[in-house]
């Protein structure tokens, strides 16, 4: 090739390779999902409580996936057998309304895991909680954003 060509492949390759990028998701969000659908399924927080499913016999650890089956995505039901909606979409709505308060996702979250697993919520800057609240947005991809909320 000429040598006065090179810099302009190079420049060619270069806006191929950056274009790819923009629109690929990056790693680090991908990993981001993937810890926190692992942490759904199996984080105990520090909690040592367990709990036999309504239909079974033997005692499991008490995890999100506890009482949100199928990694949230399936309809719920606590270990008392109380009905739970999916929480697909569920992140989309917040902030909300929340027993006449104000709740954040994150809030949400830590009063799940310190109320239902029994377990200490991990602090609002920890990669535990960044990776919950990855995963649950996730679920709410392309959804209608904070709809409670009235316009500023
Ligand atoms: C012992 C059962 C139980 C466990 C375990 C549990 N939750 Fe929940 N979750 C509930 C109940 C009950 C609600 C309904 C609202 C409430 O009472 O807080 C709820 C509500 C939620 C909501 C709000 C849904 C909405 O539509 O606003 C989110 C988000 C959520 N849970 C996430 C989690 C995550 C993440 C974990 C694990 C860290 C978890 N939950 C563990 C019982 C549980």
């Amino acid at each position: 090739m000429p040598s006065f060509l090179r810099p302009a492949t190079a420049l060619l390759a270069l806006t191929i390779a950056g274009s790819a990028a923009a629109t690929a998701v990056p790693h680090s969000l991908r990993q981001a999902v993937h810890d926190g659908a692992a942490l759904f399924a199996s984080g105990r927080f520090g909690s040592t409580r367990t709990y036999t499913p309504l239909n079974g016999f033997d005692r499991h650890a008490l995890t999100c996936q506890a009482c949100h089956s199928d990694g949230g995505i399936g309809p719920g039901q606590t270990p008392a057998g109380v009905a739970l909606p999916s929480l697909e979409g569920a992140a989309a709505g917040y902030p909300k309304l929340r027993a006449g308060r104000v709740v954040t996702l994150e809030q949400q979250i830590g009063h799940c895991i310190a109320a239902g697993i029994g377990g200490q919520p991990p602090r609002a800057d920890s990669a535990a909680m960044t990776d919950l609240v990855a995963y649950l947005s996730a679920l709410s991809r392309g959804r209608a954003f904070a709809t409670q909320l009235p316009a500023p």
